[in-house]
């Protein structure tokens, strides 16, 4: 019944992980979940108050389908001022979520066999969303050590059409230099690609600077910037994100959102455009409690013996679990033992298979707890 398109995509890990951890709890077991991407503070008061106003308003219809023109103004503005790339409203699009936007992206741009290069590990939908529209993903590995351009050389073909990266990194938590996104963006030149930047985690970095590959020479016209509000702003629920692109692929973009969900949600995106225009405190304050959290998790993992690559920016600690059997082992052994919830690397593609990616979206005394347990359980006879 199902179409050949589907084949070989598989339901989200990370979503999966989630409803494991879920149905543990409804059968009233103490479960700790570390597997979920979404930070777990409230939105803002004040962001909530502008959905609110708008509601009051009546701003409660389709929008234009690229998003409100104060929105796009906004999102224009950020990325010329923050991102040094000379951006205009005719390059935003304003979606139901970065994933949206990565879906029409890779429906506007990808034809059958299309070959896409990813770095290994990648976060799961950037495989599932080129296989969803004909693509063919070609794995660099990138884990710990920068890629080269000589590694991106060997994955190409003539077929290849699109570089994605994604800095800071979801699972990783690398976050790409300036020499290594210079060798990217030379590779994509050199070979006339497009690059899809996923940037949604830029203000979640411990000690370092984002910086996008659409700022290089040459990089504005071929890339494509993924950025959105559930990170920065705790706006998982709202369901908005945004497209920074050419604007030939922002027209293809808004064609496939005009016939999928028509627009992103009227008041998340008043909601959005609050978040932008107010006070960014909120968003400091977030990155502050989770620098502080990244610092106690690689501190105790240290502790414990694993081995963990430290998180420069994300929310993520990539644990290497080749001393205690491979990632999915080593998951089952934590949910089955001692009710707690990873997601293993292998998910993430093919680098993955010696870790599992442990989320620090959850409150201190959590992952203090979750560590204890971790700690017991890799002890000889724990
Ligand atoms: C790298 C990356 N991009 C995009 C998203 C999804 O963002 P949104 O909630 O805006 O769809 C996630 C969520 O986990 C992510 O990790």
């Amino acid at each position: 019944m199902l179409s050949k398109r589907l084949s070989g995509i598989e339901e989200s890990a990370t979503i999966k992980m989630g409803h494991i951890a879920k149905k543990l709890q409804e059968e009233g077991k103490e479960v700790l979940n570390f597997s979920l991407g979404e930070p777990d503070f409230k939105t803002p008061e004040h962001i909530c108050a502008a959905a609110k106003k708008a509601l009051d308003l009546g701003y409660t219809h389709y929008t234009s389908s690229a998003g409100i023109e104060e929105l796009r103004e906004e999102i224009a503005k950020k990325i010329r001022e923050e991102n040094k790339v000379d951006a205009s409203v005719e390059n935003v699009i304003v979606t139901p979520g970065a994933k949206q936007a990565i879906y029409e992206l890779m429906m506007s741009v990808l034809d059958e066999g299309d070959e896409v290069i990813l770095l290994d590990p990648a976060w799961v939908t950037f495989e599932s969303a080129v296989k969803m529209a004909g693509g063919e993903p070609k794995w660099v590995k990138r884990v710990d050590e920068s890629v080269k351009y000589e590694s991106l050389e060997s994955a190409a073909s003539g077929n290849t059409k699109m570089v994605i990266i994604n800095s800071p990194n979801n699972p990783a938590g690398y976050v790409l230099g300036d020499s290594e996104l210079k060798e990217i963006a030379e590779f994509a030149v050199e070979h006339d690609l497009l690059v899809l930047s996923d940037e949604i985690y830029e203000k979640i970095i411990y000690g370092r600077r984002h910086v996008s590959i659409a700022s290089f020479d040459d990089m504005k016209e071929r890339t494509v910037i993924i950025n959105g509000f559930s990170k920065t702003y705790a706006m998982t629920g709202w369901r908005i994100g945004y497209a920074v692109a050419p604007p030939e692929i922002m027209k293809g973009m808004l064609k496939i959102q005009q016939h999928s969900v028509t627009c992103a949600s009227s008041i998340s995106q008043f909601a959005a455009l609050d978040a932008m225009r107010g006070s960014q405190e909120c968003v400091k304050e977030m990155a502050d409690e989770f620098k502080r959290r990244r610092d106690v998790i690689v501190k105790r993992l240290n502790e414990i013996g694993l081995r963990c690559l430290n998180p420069e920016g994300a929310f993520y600690a990539f644990i290497n679990t080749s001393n205690h059997g491979n990632d999915v082992e080593f998951t089952e052994r934590l949910l089955k033992e001692a009710y707690i919830v990873v997601t293993s690397g292998s998910a993430f593609g093919l680098a993955g298979k010696d870790y599992v990616r442990f989320s620090f979206a959850a409150s201190m005394e959590h992952i203090l707890e979750g560590m204890e347990r971790i700690e017991k359980k890799i002890q000889p006879g724990g």
